[in-house]
């Protein structure tokens, strides 16, 4: 069942253009040039906010979708792990839109916070890879995120999934809003139908990535900053590597590093940034400049043009494709992913069935 593949985690990760084509077939004309998402009951013009909860990679997912809801569709997005919303017990605005974010659908901590929304938001919509599971039937719209079976516990293809169903979801409500034009969405759905040929370029990029991963497998601690957009990256990335490799390591904002974890950085310390060129890269290359002064080690992923502005001094580089700015998160997915695989492997763990982990947790 591995396809040839020695884990299920790296056919996952190959498995994603695939699977990010499967979303957009399910939510969007076969053209790609059109929403057919259908949300019944959900009528973002009246949506004052919208809630997130999940736990995990799904949290993630659901912090990329924070900034795209808020950039895009002009609407504020509060963001919560489950386990700290459902015993909060906050209060829900007029006009809240809840949405839960799961692979399994059976999380106990997601699915307890669903129950406490119900009748408090205005309408639960659930993201989920089976439309069998709790979340999905107890929510009042549940939307498939088509990733196929998941068997390897670390997320990968649930993850780009989950993105890439939140990215329909976040153009169809700024289109709604009034906050979007009809040629800036035809635009932006062009972007969209990029992303399976460039996700298979970053998988193609795997010999390089795996010799990175050779030299930061031999680390204590790892550090991941990203900026905007990529800041959830650099949380996942930690989270993968932590999950598989055993590594400890860190995901922080860009601008965070001075307020604390600069002080980790030592010439052992190896810091990955996951930075496309973007207007906010220049800020970036100073907070590398900062690394680099203290001897730290700066492994950069990122495009041509932001790679050439870095300049010298950056210990090693990972050349991705360019890419528009909306679908960026989703592609450095794989570069984040690959890289936790390849240190698990150099650290000779199981890499499908990590050491104290569930694929679904049911229990709080
Ligand atoms: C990460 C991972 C976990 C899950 C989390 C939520 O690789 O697998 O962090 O993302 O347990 O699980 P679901 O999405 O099933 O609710």
């Amino acid at each position: 069942e591995k396809a040839g593949y020695k884990h299920f985690m790296m056919k996952e990760i190959a498995e994603q253009p695939t699977v990010v084509d499967a979303v957009f077939d399910a939510y969007l004309t076969p053209d790609g040039d059109a929403i057919t998402m259908d949300l019944p009951g959900v009528d973002f013009t009246k949506v004052s906010r919208v809630s997130i909860v999940a736990c995990g990679t799904a949290y993630y997912a659901g912090l990329v979708a924070k900034y795209w809801f808020e950039r895009y569709a002009r609407l504020p997005v509060d963001l919560d792990v489950a386990s700290e919303f459902r015993y909060r017990e906050p209060p829900f605005p007029d006009g809240t839109l809840s949405v839960f974010v799961s692979q399994s659908g059976e999380t106990a901590d997601t699915l307890a916070a669903l129950r406490y929304s119900d009748g408090k938001a205005a309408k639960i919509v659930s993201l989920v890879n089976s439309p069998e599971s709790s979340i999905a039937r107890e929510s009042d719209v549940a939307v498939a995120i088509h990733a196929g079976v998941e068997v390897s516990v670390a997320s990968t293809k649930a993850f780009t999934a989950m993105l890439a169903t939140f990215v329909v979801m976040v153009l169809k409500a700024a289109v709604e809003r009034g906050e979007m034009d009809a040629d800036t969405l035809a635009e932006r759905l062009t972007d969209l139908r990029k992303l399976p040929g460039l996700m298979s370029h970053a998988i193609s990029i795997d010999g390089e990535l795996s010799k990175a991963a050779r030299k930061v497998a031999q680390a204590h601690d790892v550090l991941f900053l990203g900026r905007g957009q990529m800041f959830p990256l650099a949380l996942e990335g930690a989270l993968k590597l932590k999950e598989i490799s055993y590594l400890h390591a860190e995901g922080y904002a860009s601008g965070e590093l001075k307020h604390g974890p600069i002080a980790l950085v030592d010439k052992e310390t190896p810091t990955v940034v996951l930075a496309p060129h973007d207007g906010l890269f220049e800020k970036t290359v100073s907070n590398m400049q900062e690394v680099m002064a203290r001897g730290g080690r700066v492994l950069l992923i990122s495009d041509a043009r932001a790679i050439a502005q870095a300049g010298g001094g950056v210990w090693r580089t990972i050349t991705m494709p360019d890419a528009p700015e909306l679908i960026q998160p989703i592609l450095y997915a794989i570069p984040a992913q690959l890289l936790a695989y390849h240190a698990a492997i150099a650290k000779g763990t199981d890499v499908d069935q990590p050491r104290n982990l569930a694929k679904s947790v049911t229990v709080e």
